[in-house]
């Protein structure tokens, strides 16, 4: 079985964390989103994979998975011109699943129990294609699928409907085979200009295919606002361990499960909340309060600043008398404050300074 992760798409409801990269790319809980991707795939033995680049700093995508050998399997990289869809970037990859069966993972999806017990499933059914669904408090923003109560079959699957019949998510992990592209080939641009996968697994069943479906055990998550990526912080840091290889002075504390990196040095009066997770070589203190849910990426300075439920990615300084809540720092940003009590809630793009 081969393995699909998109990695294309607009990123606009993620601005100004996307200007400057793919969204895929953001980090929850120190790696970036679309690895939890790659890492189901490689535990469920699907090491051939290919990955769809769009037209947002592909690039970096390539720097940083490569050929895929630093991460286990092998990638192969698809490149789509512009986000035309779901299908679409599907119906770019015939050639790279030749014959096999296949399961497609959106980047921006998190799924707490991994692959290999629907990965068996699907493997050892006949049927044409398999998706997991998810039930879910505001389906309009999904695509959504109609189960009939008696059959337990699926009636419908239909695209973010403005009033809803069902609260089953269908979420962005798609078992599929080769009679998928003859489909696709078949449908027209929907009303946002996108060949949807929705559209293309409805077709799919009426056209008498077969198509299972599973509920989703445990937590599964769509990263497509700043919320929902602070909350898959808070549900990847939940079940964080601890792994601690820091330097600490007397008059500090760190409580609950961290996971805290090389050359990492927690200085006086401050105290580390867990569930959290601080990157190696930083320097937290004097006077830092951190915690809970809080993803500190490697090489930041923290000083006199209190933060909770937050990401502060890689090479930032705060250097503040400030508190911050629900925010989200991108690298290389720098904050500085005078005795400033109030509680902000920041998103900050890239390389940002800001002072209060
Ligand atoms: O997350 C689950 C939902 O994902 C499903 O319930 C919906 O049925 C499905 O359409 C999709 O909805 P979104 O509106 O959230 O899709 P989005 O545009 O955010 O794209 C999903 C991922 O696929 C994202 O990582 C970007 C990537 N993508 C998207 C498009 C449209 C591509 O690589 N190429 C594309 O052309």
């Amino acid at each position: 079985m081969k393995g699909i992760i998109l990695h294309g798409g607009h990123g606009t409801r993620l601005r100004p964390l996307t200007h400057t990269g793919p969204k895929q790319l953001l980090p929850i809980a120190n790696k970036p989103m679309s690895q939890y991707a790659l890492e189901d795939f490689r535990e469920a033995g699907i090491t051939d994979i290919g990955i769809i680049i769009g037209d947002v700093y592909p690039e970096k995508v390539k720097e940083y998975y490569g050929n895929g050998e630093n991460f286990g399997v092998k990638i192969s990289y698809i490149y789509q011109d512009k986000p035309k869809g779901i299908s679409h970037a599907i119906k770019l990859c015939k050639e790279f699943v030749g014959n096999d069966r296949f399961v497609v993972y959106l980047g921006d999806n998190i799924l707490r129990k991994g692959l290999i017990d629907y990965k068996n499933n699907f493997e050892s059914s006949s049927n044409d294609a398999m998706i997991l669904l998810c039930k879910v408090d505001d389906p309009s923003r999904f695509g959504i699928a109609e189960i009939d109560s008696e059959s337990k079959k699926i009636k419908k699957i239909i695209e973010k409907p403005s009033e809803p019949k069902s609260d089953l998510a269908v979420i962005g992990v798609y078992f599929l085979t080769p009679k998928i592209f003859s489909i696709i080939d078949k449908l027209k641009p929907s009303a946002r200009g996108e060949l949807e996968i929705t559209e293309a697994l409805q077709l799919l069943m009426e056209e008498n295919n077969s198509l299972q479906y599973e509920t989703v055990t445990g937590w599964w998550k769509d990263t497509g606002t700043p919320e929902d990526i602070l909350h898959a912080n808070q549900l990847v840091l939940d079940s964080i361990g601890k792994e601690n290889q820091f330097v600490i002075d007397k008059g500090s504390t760190v409580k609950g499960n961290t996971v805290i990196g090389k050359e990492t040095e927690i200085s006086s009066n401050s105290s580390i909340q867990g569930p959290s997770i601080i990157g190696a070589n930083c320097r937290i203190g004097p006077n830092v309060t951190l915690g809970p849910n809080v993803s500190v990426g490697d090489n930041s300075i923290l000083e006199n600043c209190k933060i909770e439920n937050s990401i502060i990615m890689a090479n930032c300084e705060i250097s503040a008398d400030v508190h911050l809540s629900n925010s989200i720092i991108a690298n290389g940003s720098k904050i500085e404050a005078n005795n400033d009590q109030t509680k902000h809630e920041l998103l900050l793009g890239e390389r940002s300074q800001l002072k209060i």
